[in-house]
């Protein structure tokens, strides 16, 4: 298990959801990931007048950690506009599964998870070699 500064993960992701662009639904997300170098990267919510084409918080994160040098996320924080934990779309789980894999840890409502354990029997890239 990594040593996690859950609280330090909390407080940047509620920092990003002060950037957050949420002018349809008002409903701001700010995530935080670990890296396993020691990175923090983040990411906000960012809608478009043509919905569907929305990035989630999860998106901007993960284009971070690659702007930023790659490797792998140990953790993540996912938090709305109360700050409180928020759970990942499914569409997010599989960018976090690809990016941190199954020991990748989560903070959800209920506490801390797995990432195998809030997407079970995930595809991923070993299911593409055949
Ligand atoms: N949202 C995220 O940023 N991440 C998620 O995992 C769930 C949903 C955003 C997308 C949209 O801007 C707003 O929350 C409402 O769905």
């Amino acid at each position: 298990m990594p040593d996690v500064d859950w609280e330090a993960l909390r407080e940047k992701a509620v920092r990003m959801t002060q950037r957050a662009y949420a002018p349809y639904s008002n409903f701001v997300v700010g995530v935080a990931g670990l890296v396993d170098d020691g990175r923090v990267v983040a990411g906000c919510n960012v809608e478009n007048a043509a919905y569907g084409v929305t990035l989630c918080a999860e998106c901007g994160m993960v284009s971070e950690l690659h702007a930023t040098g790659g490797g792998r996320l140990l953790a993540v924080f996912c938090v709305g506009g109360d700050g409180e934990a928020l759970m990942p779309c499914g569409r997010c789980r599989q960018l976090l599964w690809e990016n941190g894999g199954p020991s990748c840890l989560l903070m959800t409502p209920e506490g801390v998870r797995t990432m195998e354990q809030i997407l079970p029997q995930a595809f991923g890239p070993e299911n593409l070699r055949g």
